[in-house]
């Protein structure tokens, strides 16, 4: 279990896009911190109230989503016993894997492309699954800014070339100005009132292959953080992060404003 200081990566050499994968240690594949009954039971509820925005499946995903749950319950009895429970096999193999554990969990199945073909994400940051079910990594990608130009290749050649032996992870990050885990929505407003009122949004995402049925497994776990720290770095992360970035991740004026902030330097 990491603290959420271990997870704040910005670039003290400023903003860039880039894949960012490390090597994964698998018995830290899924990872669990004091937040796991909280979370879990906000799953649990958003299942019951907000189904068609926290689920979406196909049936190419099934073979892949059984092996992931597989895959959970012996990981947990093998590292974290404690958390290990049972859950009903009425329910969706992807829903049943996503209620044992604090991450959101996505199947990717390859037939032209990588497609997302079974996911059960309850805290989106801002964006809407029902959008990406069936699309591949590029459509999923589309609002991204430079994906297409810098990214697409090299992560579709990636997942390509992953295998059951070695698996990855990597982090995305933006401010907030409020640490709902929910956010299903493409607003891509500026976070409101000052540094005291945002949370640094960090998502930590792991990518594995499963070997039986080869899809690819991604689990993002998101932590979202009180730190004002590092201020120095993230203003200069914004301010030379390229405009259609700070568009995108909602950053617009904020440098600016956190710069105008008394005891923000
Ligand atoms: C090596 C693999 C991957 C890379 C390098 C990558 C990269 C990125 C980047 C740079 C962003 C922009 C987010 C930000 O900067 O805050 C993003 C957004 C996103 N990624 Fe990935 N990603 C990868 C795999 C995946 C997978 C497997 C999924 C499966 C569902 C996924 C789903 C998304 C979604 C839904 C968004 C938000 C898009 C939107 O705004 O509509 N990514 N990704």
């Amino acid at each position: 279990m990491g603290a959420p200081t271990n997870y704040v990566p910005l670039d003290p050499r400023g903003w860039r896009l880039a894949m960012g994968l490390r090597a994964l240690d698998e018995s830290a594949w899924l990872e669990t911190d004091e937040r796991h009954g909280d979370e879990l039971a906000l799953k649990a509820s958003l299942l019951t109230t907000n189904y068609a925005d926290v689920v979406a499946t196909s049936p190419h995903g099934g073979e892949g989503s059984r092996e992931l749950l597989e895959h959970v319950v012996r990981f947990l009895e093998e590292h974290h016993p404690s958390r290990s429970r049972s859950t009903s096999p009425e329910e969706h193999p992807i829903v049943r894997a996503s209620r044992l554990v604090q991450e959101d969990l996505c199947v990717l199945v390859k037939d032209d492309s990588w497609r997302l073909r079974a996911a059960c994400v309850c805290f989106p940051s801002r964006w809407l699954l029902a959008s990406k079910i069936n699309t591949n990594l590029d459509e999923i990608h589309g609002p991204v800014p430079g994906y297409g130009q810098e990214l697409a290749r090299p992560t579709n050649g990636f997942f390509d070339r992953l295998t059951p032996e070695r698996s990855f992870w990597r982090l995305n990050w933006t401010l907030l100005d409020s640490p709902t885990l929910f956010q299903p929505t493409t607003s891509r407003a500026a976070p409101s009132g000052e540094l005291a009122d945002w949370y640094f949004r960090v998502e930590r995402q792991t990518l594995r292959q499963l070997p039986r049925s080869r899809a690819i497994v991604t689990s993002a776990a998101t932590l979202s953080e009180r730190d004002a720290q590092f201020v120095p770095t993230l203003l200069h992360s914004l301010e030379t992060a390229p405009t259609s970035t700070q568009a995108y991740k909602g950053w617009t004026g904020v440098a600016r404003r956190l710069r105008d902030a008394p005891g923000a330097k």
